[in-house]
């Protein structure tokens, strides 16, 4: 297991979108930072020479960030561009010759997943793999046996540790934030339970469409694309036991543990929605079905959660773009003074996106002689605009061998087992309007846990990120 930082960077599909919007800032930014001192080696199938890549790295740097005239020199001197099929043997023999005397590279696979497979076996096949490191970008797979399958092919040339799966939300400041919370303070173990706890509930809101990405999101749709990775990670983060230390496997053993307790989803858990117009959206199949939205219920087995339900809200074009956790707690007992408004007194609200709320909600006294009060809440408010970016944070831990960041074969399983049976066309998408929070069928699930909690926040910039 190669525990040394690894002194070689490659990346797949240089040219394409991911790299274009995300590597290159994080390359940029470790390299300010003195943690990228190796070479960058681009590969992709574009007939490009090693100036075209630079200038690309510019552009993506001027429209993501700004260019940090130091540090893109010097990433600008370390970089290489390597044309080549991923199916061509050649292409990675030069990529060995390219990578000189590197003893730990890092290759990442920033391709669509159709192509993992003939990469994984070129690498091996020219020696490539040796001592290396892989990122695989999700979707890991499309449901249980396509991503068994996939962690099967891994593993034939990689082992376990050396393996690293993205998922953006877990280098997140504000994500790593509800773990943070969660243990590093005392108070919330012992009512964090079915003893106090009524409900919780995530939403994440975008209010924006597919943007240009039809083709990608109509083979995904909600579910794959954010549920079964995004959403499902936070939820883990908000319902596992403490882990025994900071290690990447105490952290995912927990992860598992829960996944675990998950009930696989039947249909009555589930409400799928799509937006009008979607069927107009370039690269979308005309009698599309996908969702663009989905609304679940989740049922924990364990004597922690045991009838608590958890909620997952997603969608594309909702009135705002925001992520939040509403976790309700359950009511006094007795009501000694006025009956509360309508749902919980007490409650605690994490925002994930567009900024960090942490917040208790309570009821406190109005002023008068009636004992009458009103609702409250307890702030705790960050910006994230200074936050490290998560692509620069999950890259450099990467490079460091760290990978309590990322996702582990069997935790991804998992995840899958809870969403297979409902995988598809097992429940009709109903229409919703655009700006509207998805179709009306969703109330449903949630009536009887107090509704949806719907943030409110100022509109974001209709560019979505
Ligand atoms: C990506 C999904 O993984 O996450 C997108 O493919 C989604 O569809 C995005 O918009 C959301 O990420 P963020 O960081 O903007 O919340």
């Amino acid at each position: 297991m190669p525990t040394a930082k690894s002194d070689a960077f490659v990346f797949f599909g240089a040219t394409g979108d991911l790299a274009y919007k995300q590597i290159f800032p994080a390359l940029q930014a470790l390299t300010r930072d003195g943690k990228l001192d190796m070479p960058v080696i681009g590969i992709a199938r574009s007939g490009w020479k090693v100036a075209q890549l630079r200038k690309r790295a510019e552009d993506s740097l001027r429209e993501h960030g700004g260019v940090d005239k130091a540090a893109f020199a010097k990433l600008s001197g370390q970089m290489q561009y390597l044309d080549g099929d991923y199916n061509d043997a050649q292409t990675y023999d030069k990529l060995r010759k390219a990578l000189g005397d590197a003893q730990h590279p890092l290759h990442y696979l920033a391709i669509p997943p159709s192509m993992f497979v003939p990469v994984v076996k070129g690498l091996a096949a020219s020696g490539c793999s040796q001592g290396a490191r892989v990122i695989v970008e999700k979707p890991f797979g499309r449901d249980l046996k396509s991503a068994q399958a996939l962690n099967r092919t891994l593993h034939r040339f990689f082992r376990e540790h050396d393996i690293f799966r993205i998922d953006h939300y877990l280098g997140k400041e504000p994500v790593q934030n509800l773990l943070y919370f969660r243990f590093a303070n005392a108070f919330l173990e012992p009512i964090w339970n079915r003893d106090n706890i009524a409900s919780m509930q995530i939403t994440m809101a975008e209010n924006f469409g597919v943007q240009g990405r039809g083709k990608f999101y109509d083979e995904v749709g909600a579910l794959r694309d954010v549920v079964q990775n995004h959403m499902f990670q936070v939820l883990a983060l908000l319902a596992m036991d403490p882990p025994a230390n900071r290690s990447a496997d105490a952290m995912r053993d927990e992860k598992l543990r829960l996944f675990r307790s998950m009930r696989p989803l039947q249909p009555g858990d589930i409400v799928r929605g799509q937006f009008d117009g979607y069927l107009k959206e370039a690269g979308v199949a005309k009698k599309s079905t996908v969702e663009t939205f989905a609304a679940l219920r989740i049922h924990m087995d364990t004597w922690r959660w045991a009838g608590v339900p958890f909620f997952i809200r997603a969608g594309k074009q909702l009135p705002v773009k925001c992520t939040e956790v509403l976790v309700r707690l359950k009511n006094p007992p007795q009501q000694v003074f006025d009956s509360p408004d309508q749902g919980a007194v007490n409650f605690f609200r994490f925002r994930l996106s567009p900024n960090v709320v942490i917040s208790l909600g309570a009821r406190v006294k109005a002023p008068g002689e009636a004992m009458k009060g009103h609702p409250v809440e307890l702030v705790a408010h960050r910006d994230v605009r200074e936050a490290m970016a998560p692509y620069e944070r999950l890259l450099g831990d990467a490079i460091d061998g760290d990978s309590a960041l990322f996702t582990r074969d069997d935790c991804v399983e998992e995840a899958w087992r809870v969403l297979d049976p409902i995988l598809g066309d097992k429940v009709p998408a109903h229409k919703y309007k655009p700006g509207s929070w998805g179709p009306k069928e969703a109330n449903a699930l949630i009536d009887g846990a107090g509704g949806w909690n719907d943030p409110r926040i100022e509109p974001a910039p209709k560019d979505g990120k």
